[in-house]
């Protein structure tokens, strides 16, 4: 194999070991890239260990290829994918934390995150002319399955009268009591932002929605609907006007922001350095504004729920 920076996942992530799919990566190749969202790469959201036969071609072409390591950009899938094949020995691997939920463990932020948390402010901002405007409720669907991150960083910023999360399942007549004594305080209007995954209390899943129902290769849930679950009852038990805005893909897109461009490329050249340093198994992380690194293990065993203290800054809202 040429020198040089090689790329796999040409054909969408794990799928460029799969099928010896590489290609060089090198300075020229890269040019113009920054300000790109997404990934040059793909992403496969395929779990090879699902098939033995993909785990067996994923270590003949790794081995075939001459490659020195894997740099494996991404979240709590793809990491855990990672450090599977290194514990077996099938390759060496450094990690990259990228999602936009923010919920890898063992790093500050992982890159996606600010960007998915700005344009989700932007849609607040937005939101609130019509909510203040027409006397209503508007209740903002946010990514995050598992964490509220996004939900709470983007209501802080935004100004959002009360933030529903994941991690602390949703009192439904709580909420239309607290939006019932905003309206008798004179507040005419409410901004409600929820993650996608939240739970309505006294439910040990997800919502009982049709499409809340499937799961992917990971067995992640999809997780889709609580905003219109919230919205309908506030409108049965207040009378007060809810309409709902679920975000959705629009969070992931489009181009990074500054902090995520500089962050992303801290974590490729530290990432290139632990490589070089033939630190494997390990992930990149931001720490207290310093690059540094920590075990994919501890990155992935247990995720980072929100960090109660911010929570409680974002409730200093609610009581408005
Ligand atoms: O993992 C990031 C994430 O954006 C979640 O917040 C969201 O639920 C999920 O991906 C959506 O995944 P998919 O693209 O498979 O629908």
């Amino acid at each position: 194999m040429q020198e040089g920076y090689v790329v796999t996942g040409v054909k969408n992530g794990w799928y460029g070991l799969i099928d010896n799919d590489m290609r060089i990566l090198d300075l020229k190749s890269t040019s113009g890239i920054l300000d790109r969202g997404g990934t040059i790469l793909g992403t496969s959201r395929i779990n090879p260990f699902r098939d033995p036969e993909l785990i067996k071609k994923i270590k003949e072409n790794y081995q075939r290829s001459g490659i020195d390591a894997l740099i494996a950009v991404g979240g709590e899938d793809t990491l855990k994918v990672a450090l599977g094949l290194y514990k077996e020995g099938i390759i060496n691997v450094v990690g990259v934390p990228k999602s936009i939920d923010n919920a890898l463990s063992g790093t500050d932020y992982a890159f996606g995150f600010d960007t998915a948390v700005n344009i989700a402010t932007e849609c607040i901002d937005r939101l609130h002319t019509t909510a203040e405007s027409h006397h209503r409720i508007m209740v903002i669907e946010v990514m995050g399955r598992y964490t509220g991150w996004i939900a709470v960083e983007a209501g802080i910023a935004g100004g959002a009268d009360m933030v529903l999360i994941p991690e602390i399942p949703i009192n439904l007549n709580e909420l239309c009591d607290a939006i019932s004594n905003r309206h008798k305080r004179g507040k005419m209007y409410s901004i409600i932002i929820v993650s996608e995954g939240a739970v309505l209390e006294g439910e040990s899943v997800f919502a009982a929605e049709a499409e809340r129902t499937q799961v992917d290769e990971f067995g992640n849930t999809r997780a889709r609907g609580i905003g219109e679950i919230i919205a309908r009852k506030i409108e049965q038990e207040t009378s007060y006007e809810a309409r709902v805005s679920v975000l959705g893909y629009i969070q992931r897109g489009g181009s990074p922001t500054a902090f995520d461009r500089i962050l992303g490329t801290r974590f490729g050249v530290k990432a290139v350095e632990l490589v070089q340093q033939g630190k494997f198994g390990k992930m990149v992380s931001l720490r207290a504004n310093k690059m540094t690194y920590v075990d994919i293990k501890e990155a992935v065993e247990k995720r980072k729920t929100i960090d109660p203290a911010l929570y409680d800054i974002a409730k200093v809202f609610f009581a408005e």
